[in-house]
């Protein structure tokens, strides 16, 4: 009698029929091994490029219906979070599973605090950036060599070396983010204030100036907290695909988030705010519109900022970051290219070739005419997507190491070059 929670797939080639077990609403792709043409085959494997239908972990961090446009960290639905919680809060609920009470919370915002500062050797390694060097690049580079400033980091297995590596990695993106945006400016590093919140010292130390001490607008300090918890976390995005497989290593999480910075510095992930602006630059003018989205029909671009691999309905998070917009035109000024944006938006989503590929706005669309807003230069956008992420890069670097069903990872193939051959002597070779 077959389970009915079961696959039975029929091999044609044989006439025999499997019975492949379904857990999870998946089956093992082990199991497809045994199905065999001869005794000796290496047995059955499915291709899946860019892991497109393939879950390669079991995870009970975020969850995104990417049909209904929900995104919920540890159950909780983001717009609730948005609205209610603190980045450090929504930080510690991705590591610890639980939001914190209200003692668990003043003492890891003071972990964190206390660990802001960076080695002077750090600052003199950024100093050795060129002065015009991408702050992402400056990121993925920096964030790698503070593996040789803590080398108890390699520890991987102990649960307290973990615990204090995420405090310090969370804690000194900040920093790290912020010396990379005064090294581009020819200003002086300006050092943590311990005094105010995350969001907050992290303006001090990319604006203040000769002022004894820096105050952040509170809209804008508002506006940067919530940015960040938006960004916080996203299932198996490109960025946390590589910081779960080059952490499948065992190498340091230091390394680990240089590797998963280093996919979010592609346009593709990251980058996309960045060319969001770029975009919306070059169509400079409502009545342009058009003429771009029949180029972007045509194949002939992509509209930055649009669709997603998982979501096919809005992303929550544009909600959410749209109307954070406004609030904050309302310190900065209106940034004129949300005009653009609104109706790029609009027009599109009655074109049947977005609703047809069910491309909606995604995270990217509008964070960027925020941070140019708020003055920033369009090549810090992807690090301060890093400074969001970095609590959900450590979280799932956790979640992975404590899985036991998690080895190094090492993907197959299916090979299809020359079969054996053998050296030519160049002299022969024409
Ligand atoms: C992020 O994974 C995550 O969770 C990522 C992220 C996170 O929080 O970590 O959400 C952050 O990376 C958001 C995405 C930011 N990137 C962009 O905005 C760049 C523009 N968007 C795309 O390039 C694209 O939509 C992707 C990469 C985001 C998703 O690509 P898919 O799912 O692989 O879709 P696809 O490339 O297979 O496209 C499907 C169809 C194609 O048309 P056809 O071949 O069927 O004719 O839709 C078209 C594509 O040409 N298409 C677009 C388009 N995106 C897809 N056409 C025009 N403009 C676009 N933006």
């Amino acid at each position: 009698m077959t389970d009915k929670d079961s696959l039975s797939i029929t091999d044609n080639r044989t006439g025999k029929v499997y019975d492949l077990p379904i857990t999870n609403g998946t089956i093992r792709a082990a199991e497809l091994r045994q199905i065999k043409v001869h005794e000796d085959d290496f047995g059955m494997m499915a291709y899946d490029p860019a892991y497109k239908n393939t879950a390669s972990c079991k995870s009970k961090i975020t969850l995104i219906d990417g049909a209904n446009g929900i995104l919920r960290y540890r159950g909780y639905p983001i717009e609730e979070l948005a609205e209610k919680a603190s980045f450090l809060e929504v930080a510690y609920l991705l590591w610890y599973g639980e939001l914190p009470t209200q003692s668990q919370l003043d003492e890891y915002v003071h972990h964190i605090t206390y660990h802001t500062m960076v080695h002077e050797n750090v600052r003199e390694f950024m100093d050795a950036f060129r002065y015009d060097a991408h702050p992402m690049g400056i990121l993925v580079g920096t964030l790698g060599a503070l593996s040789t400033f803590y080398p108890e980091a390699k520890n991987v297995l102990d649960p307290k070396s973990r615990e204090i590596q995420m405090i310090r990695t969370i804690a000194k993106t900040p920093t790290i983010a912020a010396f990379a945006y005064r090294h581009r400016r020819g200003l002086p590093y300006i050092y943590p204030d311990n005094d105010l919140s995350y969001a907050g010292n992290f303006l001090s130390m990319l604006f203040k100036m000769t002022e004894a001490k820096y105050t952040p607008n509170p809209v804008i300090e508002k506006a940067l907290d919530v940015l960040f918890i938006l960004h916080a976390d996203h299932e198996q995005n490109c960025s946390t695909s590589a910081m779960r497989s080059v952490g499948s290593s065992r190498v340091d999480p230091y390394s680990a988030t240089a590797a998963a910075a280093a996919a979010l510095y592609g346009p593709l992930h990251g980058g996309a705010n960045e060319a969001v602006v770029r975009m919306l630059q070059e169509i400079g003018d409502v009545k342009r519109i058009p003429e771009y989205v029949q180029k972007a029909k045509n194949g002939e671009f992509r509209l930055m900022g649009f669709g997603h691999r998982v979501y096919k309905n809005y992303d929550p998070r544009a909600k959410v970051i749209k109307g954070l917009a406004y609030q904050v035109f309302e310190e900065t000024g209106k940034n004129p290219l949300i005009d653009i944006a609104v109706e790029l938006e609009k027009i599109a989503l009655d074109d049947e070739y977005f609703v047809s590929r069910k491309l909606y706005p995604n995270v990217d669309f509008y964070s960027g005419l925020i941070y140019q807003s708020m003055g920033l230069p369009m090549d810090i956008f992807p690090v301060l997507f890093a400074i969001g992420r970095m609590p959900g890069w450590m979280a799932q670097w956790e979640e992975m190491t404590n899985d036991e069903e998690q080895a190094i990872a090492r993907p197959r193939q299916i090979y299809l070059g020359y079969g054996e051959r053998h050296y030519t002597p160049i002299a022969e070779r024409g």
